[in-house]
């Protein structure tokens, strides 16, 4: 069973996954390779519920591979994959307070963060609030990133598997 990086956005999950593993997926690369559709254009077409729907199935399909998989921010808002987590091999939580997310994104604000790019900082840290709980619901590990690097990271990593 695959194991899942979660967290917000900025949060490091994919630079942590590809440190990891060279096989790592990331999940937004894959479902726009997957449906040749960029992640931004679901936001400007108003179909977030779509990209949320293939969402939930891509997780789905990765759950069963062995892979280090990559997750959207986005990943806990529904109930079916929280419970799709509970199959996991393990489900990694990095954590790190607002202000350093909000430096990060500034510093980084790609494409596929439509969220980032059209919500007020305000707004953002609404939604921040209203996913941690979500994320320690299903994390089986929770790491605190702070100022640690990516192979202090993965060192954690590798003492808990
Ligand atoms: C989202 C996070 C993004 C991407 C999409 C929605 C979210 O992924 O899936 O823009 O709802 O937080 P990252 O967390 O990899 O930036």
């Amino acid at each position: 069973m695959a194991k899942f990086l979660i967290g917000f956005m900025g949060s490091g999950k994919t630079t942590l996954a590809k440190a990891w593993s060279k096989d790592a997926i990331d999940m937004d690369d894959y479902l726009e390779q997957k449906y040749r559709r960029p992640i931004y254009d679901y936001f400007d077409q108003g179909e977030e519920d779509l990209l949320r729907q293939r969402e939930s199935e891509i997780l789905q399909e990765l759950l069963a591979t062995d892979q280090i998989i990559a997750t959207g921010g986005g990943i806990v808002e529904k109930a079916i994959n929280r419970e799709l987590f509970k199959q996991a091999e393990a489900v990694i939580f990095l954590r790190l307070d607002f202000e350093a997310l909000y430096e990060r994104l500034k510093q980084d604000s790609m494409a596929n963060r439509p969220l980032f790019l059209s919500l007020k900082k305000e707004d953002l840290f609404h939604l921040f609030l209203k996913r941690q709980s979500l994320y320690e619901e299903v994390a089986t590990l929770i790491i605190e990133v702070g100022s640690r690097t990516p192979s202090e990271l993965i060192k954690i990593l590798l003492l808990s598997e």
